[in-house]
């Protein structure tokens, strides 16, 4: 097979680190991330300029067909963190903690973090309110880098009641906030917001130090992530209203990937009508 994609700035470029997507929110860079589950994806979306490759436990939909992320493993997660490190040469490399790996101890959330970094995470994610806290504390004394998703957090969906907007009463907004700072002080060097209202994410990005990632959450976070298999148009089914079909009049799935990037970097993406 020779699948490899042309040379594009992405090839070129330096290292994507935490030092690097610090800087980048200082200086106003918009980060581009998106989903990831394979080598050979990873190398294309690594060529094309992605700053952040997240292998999400949505791959257990994407994928393979699950009804929810609730059944996704840590052997899901493991493997496929080893097939998109095995692809990728300089993108941050984000890997999500499964439903029911971190939640029972900070010990348990240390072993299975562990896992995916040994795997070739640059980082884990993980979903959860103000009781996360001390896992983030835990495991970032510890020398493992944490994405807080805050929001829609979809291993939550049956608490939540189904797939929703969060963060609309001023309540809720506060509630947002307030998690958001105590992520931050427990450590956690990045956020991300899903289905929030974009003026809402716009006030807690300008309020954290740390870069904020949006997913239906608006133009102002720090930046963007999409589902990869969304924004290429072949996921069946409706699509969400935050997402946007980058194949549209793109001649393959590098420009599709590149246009992407280049709309993230712009801020033409998202606009008002992928925003609540
Ligand atoms: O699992 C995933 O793909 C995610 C994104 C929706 C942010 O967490």
């Amino acid at each position: 097979m020779s699948a490899q994609p042309q040379a594009t700035a992405g090839s070129t470029r330096k290292a994507v680190t935490l030092p690097t997507l610090l800087e980048m929110k200082k200086n106003q860079e918009k980060i581009a991330m998106l989903t990831c589950y394979d080598a050979c994806f990873a190398s294309v979306l690594d060529a094309s300029g992605v700053d952040v490759l997240l292998i999400g436990d949505s791959l257990g939909m994407v994928l393979a067909g699950m009804p929810s992320t609730l059944p996704v493993t840590m052997d899901m997660m493991e493997y496929h963190t080893r097939c998109v490190a095995a692809g990728n040469k300089n993108a941050f490399v984000v890997a999500d903690m499964p439903f029911g790996s971190y939640q029972e101890s900070v010990e348990q959330a240390y072993r299975n973090a562990a896992k995916l970094m040994a795997a070739g995470a640059n980082m884990v994610k993980l979903e959860g309110t103000a009781w996360l806290a001390p896992t983030v504390e835990y495991l970032t004394t510890r020398d493992i880098p944490v994405c807080a998703h805050l929001g829609l957090t979809p291993q939550s969906v049956s608490a939540l009641g189904g797939y929703r907007v969060q963060g609309r009463d001023a309540k809720a907004a506060k509630t947002l906030k307030t998690n958001a700072k105590a992520m931050q002080e427990a450590g956690a060097q990045m956020v991300l917001f899903e289905l929030i209202p974009g003026k809402l994410a716009a006030d807690i990005s300008k309020s954290l130090s740390v870069p904020t990632i949006g997913i239906g959450a608006g133009v102002d976070c720090d930046g963007q992530v999409l589902v990869l298999h969304d924004m290429l148009n072949v996921f069946p089914g409706k699509k969400p209203k935050f997402v946007r079909n980058f194949m549209d009049n793109q001649p393959s799935i590098q420009a599709a990937v590149q246009a992407y990037v280049s709309a993230v970097k712009d801020k033409s993406f998202p606009t008002a009508e992928h925003t609540f």
